[in-house]
């Protein structure tokens, strides 16, 4: 039977990186019998412009019936003064905690062609190859109660609650133990346990759990230490396991680390294996309507797709060669542009890597 992705552009650049992606895709379903399908939706402030709520019914519907999303970026100045409740963060939010997604896979691994892009010096990065492993279904992002209160004094009070369950530990910590387990097997939990009671319990149940594991080395460190060896000594780490938030920001140190963070894939998974698929990345609004935005982290993030929900990996090491001919092609979007490339469009680096794949089939 075919196999259903719901694709959400979203906002921004969004609709522009998605839609090389779906280049990419759409070659490769008919090239390699993929029988995939594939149905749009809104989602962000698209759908809150449309519906007048960022994750419409319809929207919801068709990602849980379906077997993968595809989604591009949410958010932008013009949704900004909405409330938290409507805003097209929160429909991103509702989509991960619906689809109970609560294992995020966020990998920066440096292509050797792009040691230059990255601010940090080649003996730092080349070679890289990290995976981060955020918790994207709980913590400060869920935990209630939050808002902005009136106190008697008069002066308003924000807040907002970090609660982890030692359930939802456990979840995430087997999923970061597997994944170590498939890579080199060193797993580094990051928390702030001299401080939050919360990511003491955290680190007690990384340690229990690392029980089951006694293949995998498991290190444990604060958070602030792990922003600066991050930068420091970024190969240092190979799996690294966090909490939602803490994840949100060590993902996007990592992905500067790799040149830019157009280049960052991510899969957020079920239980079951079942995923969403965008670029860790936001919607760009400084650069949206361009044509410039780099899509190759979403391009990556199908090649995430074919791998962990389809169980295509031939199709997923196609993808991410091309991906790398594109780069020996010298053809570079503005923010991994450097000295002597070739500056090129969104949608010329899509058909680049749509011409390497091209290329590969008729050598096969
Ligand atoms: P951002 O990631 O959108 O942009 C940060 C900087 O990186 C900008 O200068 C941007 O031009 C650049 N950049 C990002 N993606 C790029 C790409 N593919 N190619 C080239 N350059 C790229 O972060 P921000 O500016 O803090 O947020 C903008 C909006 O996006 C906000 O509304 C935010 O909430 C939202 N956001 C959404 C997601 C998501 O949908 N997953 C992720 C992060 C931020
Ligand atoms: C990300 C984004 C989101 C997050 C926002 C847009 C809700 O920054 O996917 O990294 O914080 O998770
Ligand atoms: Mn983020």
């Amino acid at each position: 039977m075919a196999k259903k992705i719901a694709v959400l552009p979203g906002d921004g650049i969004g609709p522009e990186i998605v839609a090389e992606a779906l280049k990419i895709l759409s070659f490769l379903n008919t090239d390699m019998n993929l029988d995939l399908v594939f149905e749009n939706a809104l989602i962000g402030g698209a759908a809150y412009d449309a519906f007048g709520t960022p994750l419409p019914q319809i929207t919801l519907n068709l990602c849980k019936n379906a077997d993968a999303v595809l989604l591009g970026a949410v958010g932008g100045p013009k949704w900004e003064p909405l409330p938290h409740a409507v805003r097209p963060e929160r429909g991103l939010l509702s989509i991960r905690s619906e689809l109970n997604l609560f294992s995020n896979l966020r990998p920066a691994i440096l292509c050797p062609q792009l040691v230059d892009a990255s601010t940090l010096k080649p003996e730092v990065v080349s070679g890289l190859d990290i995976m981060i492993v955020r918790e994207l279904t709980g913590g400060i992002y869920f935990g209630q109660p939050r808002g902005i209160r009136l106190l008697e004094n008069g002066e308003q009070q924000g807040y907002n609650t970090l609660v982890y369950s030692e359930s939802e530990i456990r979840r995430i910590a087997h999923s970061a133990f597997k994944t170590a387990q498939k890579r080199h097997k060193k797993l580094c939990s990051v928390d702030k346990a001299n401080v939050l009671e919360v990511t003491e319990l955290w680190r007690n149940v990384m340690t229990e759990v690392g029980k089951d594991y006694p293949d995998v080395q498991l290190t444990h460190m604060y958070v602030d230490n792990a922003a600066m060896q991050l930068v420091r000594a970024p190969k240092q780490f190979d799996v690294i396991v966090t909490t939602n938030m803490f994840g949100d920001i060590l993902s996007d140190i990592a992905a500067m680390l790799t040149g830019s963070i157009g280049m960052l894939p991510s899969a957020s998974l079920d239980a079951s294996g079942k995923g969403m698929y965008e670029p860790i990345h936001g919607s760009a609004p400084d650069i949206a309507g361009k044509g410039i935005a780099n899509p190759l982290a979403t391009i990556l993030s199908v090649a995430m797709m074919l791998r962990y929900t389809f169980n295509q990996p031939a199709a997923a090491d196609r993808i991410e060669q091309a991906v790398n001919a594109a780069l020996d092609a010298q053809v570079r979007t503005a923010d991994i542009h450097s000295e002597g490339m070739v500056k090129v469009s969104t949608s010329e680096m899509g058909d680049t890597v749509l011409d390497a794949l091209r290329r590969q089939s008729r050598q096969t």
